[in-house]
């Protein structure tokens, strides 16, 4: 029998990549984790272990330490790369952009390195919606305009897939997925979203105050030109958002060239409000929040949703789970988080 490829995870127990992690293991892949731990916590990997019920190798390494990356490398045969390690708050990568920059970049260019030498050729990169900026026209495609970032966390993105695109040389084969809104928790309620401190995005801070960690809820603007003056996302379900990754590897597997650079938007193609998410949510979960209206946050993108078609089409992937079930597996991950019966 073949040896099943052994797939690395950078940012493994972050909220994206542990349920990635879950996704692989299930679709037969060896796994292994690398995460320094800065924006995650250890829990992340105990949950991902009572799902699997396999215990999957983790080292806590920073991958801008080339040293300690090139090991975990040494004592491993690695098939591909997936690559989630990176700073991911828009806000505070206004006030502290020599850090995003540093790590955000590095940890990409000392990770090619060591895959370079150790002659592994296939990543699949954590991108974002943010490359396009405030887009012209909606749905977005691929193919959309990349306008000047508005935070040096999109201009990290930007940069990034830059590198990949010249990557090409060294042999790299590499797939970009470009998300959308990531949110919900795994169905079994044992991974969701767990950030450091007061959550900057929506679904954690609603979850957090329904759970009582929080105060009411700020909606930030309610006068954008949309049906309800609240900005419009694409809110896509985590676990689907895994099985991207998976296909994405599928996807890398079946490239005849020696190299390339392929960029996939990962959206459902449904542009939601947030007022339309805070109901939704209350009356999904039978559960009344506190918000009102605020000033617009800085830096805000009034309406954005993907054009989803091109990974439909080359992954063959499609989101199996609605925006109702992602805020149900949301709320249920915060209660046996915070053991809230309800
Ligand atoms: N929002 C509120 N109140 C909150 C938090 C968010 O009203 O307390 C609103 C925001 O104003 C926005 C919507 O909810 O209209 C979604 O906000 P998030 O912070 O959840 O998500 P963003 O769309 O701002 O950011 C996401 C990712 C970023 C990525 C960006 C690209 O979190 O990593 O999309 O547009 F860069």
């Amino acid at each position: 029998m073949s040896k099943k490829p052994t797939i690395a995870v950078t940012g493994g127990a972050g909220f994206i990549g542990s349920h990635t992690v879950v996704q692989l293991v299930e679709a037969g892949y060896e796994v292994v984790i690398i995460d320094n731990l800065s924006r995650s916590d250890r829990t992340m990997l105990d949950g991902i272990s009572r799902i699997t019920k396999t215990t999957v190798p983790f080292y806590e390494v920073d991958c801008t330490d080339p040293k300690a990356l090139d090991k975990v490398f040494l004592e491993n045969s690695f098939d591909a790369v997936i690559h989630f390690a990176a700073y991911k708050a828009v806000g505070e990568s206004v006030s502290m952009p020599l850090d995003y920059y540093e790590n955000n970049i590095l940890s990409l260019t000392t990770l090619l390195r060591v895959m370079n030498k150790h002659a592994v050729r296939s990543l699949i990169f954590s991108s974002s919606c943010t490359v396009y900026g405030e887009p012209d026209m909606v749905p977005v495609t691929e193919q959309s305009p990349i306008k000047l970032a508005n935070s040096p966390y999109g201009a990290t993105k930007q940069m990034c897939e830059r590198i990949l695109e010249d990557a090409k040389v060294y042999g790299i084969q590499a797939v970009s997925l470009r998300y959308f809104n990531p949110i919900g928790a795994h169905p079994s309620g044992l991974l969701g979203e767990l950030p450091i401190g007061v959550p900057n995005n929506l679904v954690p801070f609603i979850t957090q105050s329904a759970a009582g960690v929080r105060g009411s809820l700020t909606i930030f603007g309610n006068d954008y030109q949309t049906p309800d003056g609240t900005c419009i996302r694409d809110y896509i379900h985590v676990v689907d958002l895994a099985d991207a990754h998976v296909r994405a590897f599928d996807f890398i597997r079946q490239q005849e060239e020696a190299s390339g650079f392929h960029v996939f938007n990962v959206g459902t193609g449904r542009g939601v409000t947030v007022l339309e998410v805070v109901k939704e949510f209350e009356e999904v979960n039978k559960v009344k929040l506190n918000y009102s209206f605020g000033p617009k946050r800085p830096g805000d993108i009034e309406k954005v949703f993907a054009d989803p078609s091109k990974a439909f089409k080359s992954l063959m992937w499609r989101p199996k789970f609605s925006m109702k079930e992602a805020l149900q597996h949301a709320w249920q991950w915060e209660k046996n988080f915070r053991k809230i019966e309800q």
